[in-house]
């Protein structure tokens, strides 16, 4: 996703734009610029392809020079190609005005064809360049920032995310939202326009969130936020309560290896506080459901995307294995376009990491807009899925930064275990159960620290099939959504393709693809399936396949057709994937970094999807 960072008030603007703009570069970016209008009420606009040093290379003077105004952004490539051009800012046609914009204008080749037709000519391939000489337009009639901003973007169809500022009007910046974050920090006697908190949690932990369809005019002293309509909108105003550390890598490599070894903590922050051990259940508050509500649930439906979903399938899993309530899983994108049947009894889950990702949102518009509740299972606190469901529970991952979800995906997992508990113990589960449930539950961090420690001896498997070009994860039952999960891992961080299979169905097809070179990472665990998961790793050594196997303490069987073992500790069953996982996360991460990839910010990939 884009990042987009803007500042007004008595310091200087460009070391504080280029400070922010690092800060999100996590979230995966192609290009980089900022815009400020100097002493002389000019303005001046630097752009770069590629990382911002980059772009830091190309203004050395500017850098000495002072502007208390200016926008930045780093651009994740949607309409034309990652190049100097199509970089961000963009400008009106008398470089007056610069914009810069995340989202995407759906309708911006009517609008650039209307400009044509006015005159106007264009340099990028970008819907940015469009809306910005659009704005320009507006402006040459009124002379007025904010009233050209609210003509263009009700012309403007489709998602943004935007920052304006104005050679004429040298203290405002005008920011606007539909469908891509945007929030405004609050200094002293300065303001902070971004699209992520984590672009000036280092300045301030005041934040407002802007919703859809808002503008805000931020000028040194003040803000005014309104609509399209010019109806003032009341401000709240948010304490972020987390500090910077918690976005730094500290004593690791990269952020990814800080955020899997961070898992023993951030499970336990996803049960903390939810255990309600004398009656052997769990409490979910912010579902706001009395026991008897969660008795009328007759359906759910789940909706996310990638590692989410793959969290959503092991959802579905134990939520029907305790609670005996049917659970549909579905990708938000094709969920949204399908015109799905949603009886009334049934509730919705959308998940979401980042609480961002359009297609999610949008599939959580759909669903609300057919009369059904539908809550969130998020991390961000204020995203925009978490302040637009019914409802919902917050995972406490803590900041996410790496590209690949990793403890975003065993908090959502342990949420999702907690739900299917909760139900459970309204429907057919026993307090016995939940209290055996309860006490397991609480030993997983450490059994988490435990498998940590074979950190190194993964990293030497992980040499082994570094230069594999193709790689086959098997499970079978809870455990076919975690050889998603691994196979999703490794194809984001190491560009190797990886497949992942229920076990049983290799025999379909994928069985022709075994051979020598090309590895079979299977997830055999001591459960009430191992025999057969045991039967189909034997077909794979019999047609030479190299198995790397995910197997539960002292199983000896499974060195008898594994390459390498890795041993993870025992646990009930449905609390299974929270451990089968961690040795894949870490599989993937060393045949990255061995592979001398970017880990934390992987080709192609971005954080949060916030175009559809
Ligand atoms: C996971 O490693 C990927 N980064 C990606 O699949 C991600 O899970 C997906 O884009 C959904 O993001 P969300 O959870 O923030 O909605």
């Amino acid at each position: 996703m884009c990042g987009i960072v803007g500042y007004i008030g008595k310091k200087n603007a460009i070391p504080i734009i280029i400070e922010g703009l690092k800060r999100l570069e996590y979230r995966g970016y192609d290009s980089a610029g900022l815009a400020i209008i100097n002493d002389k009420r000019q303005l001046e606009v630097f752009k770069q392809k590629g990382k911002i040093v980059a772009l830091e290379r190309i203004m050395p003077q500017a850098q000495r020079t002072f502007s208390n105004i200016g926008i930045g952004h780093t651009r994740w490539a949607t309409h034309g190609k990652p190049n100097t051009i199509n970089a961000h800012p963009h400008t009106c046609s008398q470089n007056k005005i610069a914009l810069v914009h995340n989202g995407i204008i759906e309708n911006y080749i009517a609008l650039k064809t209307k400009l044509i037709d006015h005159g106007y000519s264009f340099d990028s391939e970008t819907d940015t360049e469009v809306l910005a000489k659009l704005i320009g337009f507006f402006y040459q009639q009124d002379n007025d920032l904010v009233i050209a901003v609210k003509k263009a973007l009700k012309l403007a169809k489709g998602a943004y995310g935007i920052a304006v500022i104005c050679s004429d009007d040298p203290s405002r910046i005008v920011a606007a939202r539909k469908g891509s974050p945007l929030i405004l920090g609050i200094g002293n006697d300065e303001f902070f326009v971004a699209s992520d908190v984590n672009a000036v949690i280092i300045h301030t932990h005041k934040v407002i969130y802007l919703n859809d369809d808002e503008i805000v005019s931020i000028t040194k002293d003040n803000f005014e936020i309104t609509n399209l309509d010019n109806e003032i909108i009341e401000a709240i105003v948010s304490e972020v309560d987390w500090d910077i550390s918690t976005i730094e890598k500290g004593d690791y490599k990269h952020f990814m290896l800080k955020e899997i070894f961070e898992q023993p903590v951030s499970v336990e922050n996803a049960f903390r506080g939810r255990l309600i051990s004398k009656m052997s259940t769990v409490r979910l508050g912010g579902l706001n459901m009395t026991p008897a509500d969660l008795r009328n649930i007759k359906k759910i439906q789940i909706i996310a995307c990638g590692t989410s979903w793959h969290s959503g399938l092991i959802g579905k899993f134990v939520i029907e294995s305790l609670a005996r309530i049917p659970v549909d899983v579905e990708y938000a994108s094709e969920f949204r376009y399908r015109n799905p049947i949603i009886t009334p009894d049934t509730i919705v889950f959308v998940i979401s990491q980042s609480g961002e990702t359009a297609d999610t949102l949008a599939a959580l518009r759909e669903a609300k807009a057919r009369g059904v509740k539908v809550f969130g299972i998020t991390n961000v606190v204020g995203s925009t899925i978490a302040r637009e469901t019914d409802g919902g529970v917050y995972i406490h991952a803590g900041n996410e930064i790496g590209v690949a979800s990793t403890k975003a995906f065993t908090s959502q997992t342990t949420v999702l275990i907690l739900l299917a508990v909760m139900l459970g113990r309204v429907n057919h589960i026993d307090p016995a159960y939940g209290k055996r449930f309860i006490n397991e539950l609480r030993l997983i961090p450490d059994k988490i620290q435990t498998i940590l420690q074979s950190n190194d001896y993964i990293r030497e498997i992980a040499k082994t099939i570094m230069n594999s070009t193709n790689a086959l994860y098997l499970g079978r039952g809870l455990h076919f959504p975690v050889a998603l999960e691994g196979a999703l891992k490794l194809k984001e961080i190491s560009y190797i393709h990886a497949e992942g299979y229920p076990a049983a169905e290799m025999k379909h097809g994928p069985i022709a693809l075994i051979d020598k070179n090309m590895p079979v990472i299977a997830i055999a665990l001591k459960d009430d399936i191992y025999d057969k998961i045991i039967s189909n790793l034997q077909e794979v050594k019999a047609r030479n396949g190299r198995i790397i196997t995910i197997a539960t303490q002292g199983d000896d069987l499974v060195t008898d057709f594994s390459q390498d073992v890795i041993y993870i500790p025992e646990t009930i069953d449905i609390l299974q994937p929270l451990l089968s996982v961690i040795p894949l996360q870490l599989l993937a991460y060393h045949i990255a970094d061995l592979r001398n990839l970017d880990v934390d910010q992987p080709r192609n990939l971005a954080k949060s999807v916030t175009v559809e």
